[in-house]
């Protein structure tokens, strides 16, 4: 696939854009970006942000702004109705705020009858773009903001892999980097395939070289996205698995912490297990979605493992990370769910004990095999399962994820403790938040900090160096 890199030239056309815009307003325009959905979504609003800055936008606080950008998620279908909802609420603002831009992007964008809608419907929307064409937002903006009435471009599938954007960080000390788009699996529930397109990585070079600007410019701690990580490296000239590119990440000077996110149970690889068991750098969150405990319902599912295989995984990588902390997702009410099958999932969360899990109620996504399965679940049954599933999920989750109480471990300081000044609160890498007695100038550190005692989901302690 072609490299693309944004050029000067495109980014200065928006920056003039930008500065017409300004004078029309009468103060340096302001953007918000909104995000929904996952750490794709957020990494894509990164950059986004990026360009805005770039191109001279100064950042808005809220959805006031001159310029909002909402970054959509499709893959449930309470998130598009919400969308629809809040943009009602926009409409009414944009009356009052003169020469106020809406944008949407993300997922939702890829669905040809939700871009239709909102051609048809919402014509207060400006400026419409999809997943695959992100790195075409300035010049789409700079057209609208030129005068075009409204600009929309989707593309159904990449064309091209971007290399090179303006980014803007959230937090100065860690990042996302994207290492491979899309997804092949086509779980039958999923939308994700859809709009995401196939999957391609990005080349391990290219990787690399972002993580070492990034670690030069300060950020010691790296989250490794795709949508399956596990199966990273497939179709590259020189093929590289993704327990290399692990190690290579860790290796580079500055980095002290790497996660990664989210793994398919299928492909995830012995060698895996074994370069995370060898790297200390890599954090000891492991998400792994389960989805259901019912090797009937993963069969329809089209997850190929079994509860059985599933169970060995989790077992094979407790033993060889006993410090390992589980994480999943679980969905309630896939077509066809009986009463056992519910209670298998019930039996894996017992048995796996997962420090937390992000539970979900089936939601039919048309274009979706599955949403026209019969036998879909009524939702009365599906509530109460989703009530019991959540309480176990949250009392196992409650004991496990404070299991380190007593013991000194590293917490990156990620911000002061807004209700208790003199305190600050720190991030281990067990994803658990501490709380400590400290100094804000400590945030963005990695320091030791003694686990003195358990509060709800996090702890009380105090630094020891
Ligand atoms: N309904 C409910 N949950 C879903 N997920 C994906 N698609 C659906 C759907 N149609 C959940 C899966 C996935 C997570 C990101 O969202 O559990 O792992
Ligand atoms: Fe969706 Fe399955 Fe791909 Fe995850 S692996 S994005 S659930 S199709």
């Amino acid at each position: 696939m072609e490299k693309y890199e944004l050029t000067e030239q495109q980014l200065d056309k928006l920056e003039q854009m930008t500065a017409a815009y300004a004078a029309r307003l009468g103060h340096v325009p302001t953007a918000f970006v909104q995000t929904f959905g996952c750490q794709m979504n957020a990494r894509d609003s990164e950059k986004l942000a990026g360009i805005l800055r770039e191109a001279g936008f100064a950042e808005g606080a809220d959805e006031t702004a001159d310029v909002v950008v909402i970054n959509t998620c499709t893959v449930r279908e309470n998130a598009n109705e919400r969308l629809y909802g809040h943009l009602g609420h926009l409409n009414s603002m944009k009356r009052e705020h003169p020469g106020k831009l809406i944008v949407l992007c993300g997922c939702m964008m890829q669905e040809p009858d939700e871009v239709e809608r909102i051609r048809r419907t919402y014509s207060f929307v400006d400026v419409v773009f999809g997943t695959h064409n992100l790195y075409r937002f300035p010049e789409l903006l700079a057209r609208r903001l030129g005068g075009e009435k409204r600009v929309f471009e989707v593309w159904d599938a990449p064309r091209e892999m971007v290399e090179e954007l303006p980014k803007k960080r959230e937090v100065p000390y860690k990042s996302g980097v994207n290492i491979s788009f899309g997804c092949d699996n086509f779980c039958t529930y999923c939308i994700v395939p859809y709009v995401r397109g196939r999957e391609r990585s990005r080349r391990p070079e290219d990787i690399l070289e972002e993580v070492r600007r990034l670690a030069a410019d300060g950020v010691i701690e790296i989250m490794l996205l795709g949508q399956n990580v596990n199966s990273y490296g497939k179709g590259l000239e020189e093929p590289v698995t993704f327990a290399q590119l692990l190690e290579q990440v860790a290796a580079v000077p500055g980095i002290e912490r790497v996660r990664f996110m989210t793994s398919h149970p299928k492909d995830l690889s012995d060698e895996l297990i074994a370069a995370m068991a060898r790297q200390p750098k890599v954090c000891r969150p492991l998400h792994l979605p389960m989805q259901s405990g019912s090797s009937r319902i993963l069969k329809a599912m089209n997850r190929r493992y079994t509860k059985e295989s599933y169970l060995a995984l989790t077992e094979r990588i407790r033993a060889a990370i006993p410090d390992i902390h589980l994480t999943t997702d679980i969905i309630v009410g896939f077509p066809g769910e009986t009463e056992e099958d519910f209670e298998e999932t019930l039996d894996v969360v017992r048995r796996v004990r997962f420090d937390s899990a992000f539970t979900f109620i089936y939601s039919p996504r048309t274009g979706t095999p599955a949403a026209s399965m019969p036998d879909q679940v009524p939702p009365e049954v599906v509530k109460d399962r989703f009530a019991r599933l959540l309480s176990l999920v949250q009392s196992i989750g409650g004991e496990e994820s404070l299991r380190e109480l007593g013991q000194t471990m590293p917490a990156l300081v990620e911000e002061a403790d807004e209700t208790h000044p003199g305190r600050v609160t720190g991030r281990l890498g067990t994803n658990v938040m501490v709380h400590f007695d400290g100094d804000p100038s400590l945030i963005g550190r990695i320091v030791n900090v003694k686990l003195e005692e358990k509060r709800g989901f996090y702890y009380l302690g105090t630094m020891t160096e």
